[in-house]
């Protein structure tokens, strides 16, 4: 009977082996891929049918699901942040420096999270072009536009003026004051008490297109011109905001993060660090301000280290503000610390707050209670 190649190769391995006795263990590793090369396409050819609609479901499976696909997908998105970003390239936070956007590092630490200004620098949407025509100005402009009021401010201030210790201050204030849950000065505004449908309030404005809530606006002018008389040049970078430019600023960020590589739940979770969903900011009632200075303008923790960010945090609350986001009170207000933000409650609720170091969702659960 006629040998087959896997036969007559078998035989010739036996011969050589028998003849160099040294090579017997590189001729057994040989047999066995013989055995193992010829026995699988042996299987094959008999299985011809089956073998075809395997290789034919795995070549359907990678034109569905592909990496190219995927590939596509990535790129398509990329594409269109780029094109926003490069639409979006005019300013009127012209303040941010350069530097710092061209420094964030790729991985995300809380020190990498991608800060506000990151997002205002970029910010300019033709939908929201209305409300988009905030400029800053300087103190003195503000100031100089709103001087019978600062005049008539520092009269009342001066008579206020008290001489008691922070602890002593406290406890007058807790003794006298009757605080009202429903107080407008204490809505609290956070990611699980978003702003009310029915919120109503004016608007008042500062200068230009910035505003606020028309209560507010005195105490804002009163504690822009004792920084300046303390010569701390004080920068309002934004004031109110409606829900368009909020969700503006939020999905900016989203996209920011996703253009970094994360996913959109990771990028929609850093994001909320810093700049509050939609419908949760306290911008969005017209009673809080990101505040900088004339020397150093960013939003960053380092602005707390600043003249103007100590002055801030120690003066506020004279004017009725706090600084509503603390560092080390983040598992509370679910916000990265914000040097910058800060939120009017009205002068008595602000000494409690700023003076014993809590936030207010403390302040607020504890005259619930
Ligand atoms: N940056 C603050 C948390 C806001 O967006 O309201
Ligand atoms: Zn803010």
């Amino acid at each position: 009977m006629k040998k087959t190649l896997k036969e007559k190769m078998l035989s010739k391995i036996k011969k050589m082996t028998k003849k160099h006795p040294m090579f017997k263990y590189p001729a057994l590793i040989l047999v066995i891929l013989v055995v193992f090369v010829f026995d699988t396409l042996q299987y094959f050819s008999n299985n011809t049918k089956r073998y075809v609609s395997m290789i034919s479901v795995l070549f359907i499976f990678a034109l569905s699901s592909s990496f190219t696909y995927l590939d596509n997908q990535n790129l398509e998105m990329k594409q269109s942040i780029e094109t926003s970003m490069q639409e979006e390239s005019i300013n009127e936070y012209d303040f941010q420096n350069q530097e710092d956007q061209m420094n964030k590092p790729d991985a995300i630490e809380d020190s990498e999270l991608i800060l506000e200004d990151d997002i205002l620098k970029e910010y300019d949407n033709e939908d929201v072009s209305e409300i988009d025509n905030i400029t800053t100005f300087t103190v003195d402009e503000i100031l100089e536009e709103n001087k019978e009021t600062v005049a008539n401010d520092l009269n009342q201030s001066e008579s206020n003026h008290n001489e008691l210790s922070d602890e002593d201050l406290v406890r007058h204030i807790v003794e006298t004051t009757a605080f009202d849950k429903d107080d407008w000065k204490l809505l609290l505004i956070n990611k699980q008490h978003p702003v009310p449908d029915d919120y109503e309030f004016s608007l008042g404005t500062i200068k230009g297109s910035m505003m606020c809530d028309e209560r507010i606006v005195d105490e804002l002018l009163a504690m822009l011109q004792a920084a300046k008389e303390d010569q701390v040049n004080l920068i309002i970078c934004s004031p109110y905001r409606d829900y368009n430019r909020q969700e503006v600023l939020f999905e900016r960020k989203v996209k920011a993060y996703m253009q970094k590589g994360y996913s959109y739940l990771e990028a929609y979770s850093y994001a909320s660090q810093t700049v509050t969903v939609p419908g949760a900011s306290e911008h969005q009632i017209g009673l809080a301000f990101d505040i900088i200075s004339d020397e150093y303008a960013s939003l960053n923790a380092g602005f707390g280290e600043t003249i103007a960010g100590k002055w801030l945090a120690e003066n506020c609350c004279e004017f009725g503000f706090i600084l509503r986001y603390p560092l080390g009170k983040e598992y509370i207000t679910s916000i990265e610390y914000e040097p910058w933000h800060f939120r009017y409650v009205g002068v008595e609720a602000a000494t409690i707050i700023m003076k014993t170091g809590i936030t207010l969702e403390e302040f607020v659960q504890q005259i619930e209670e």
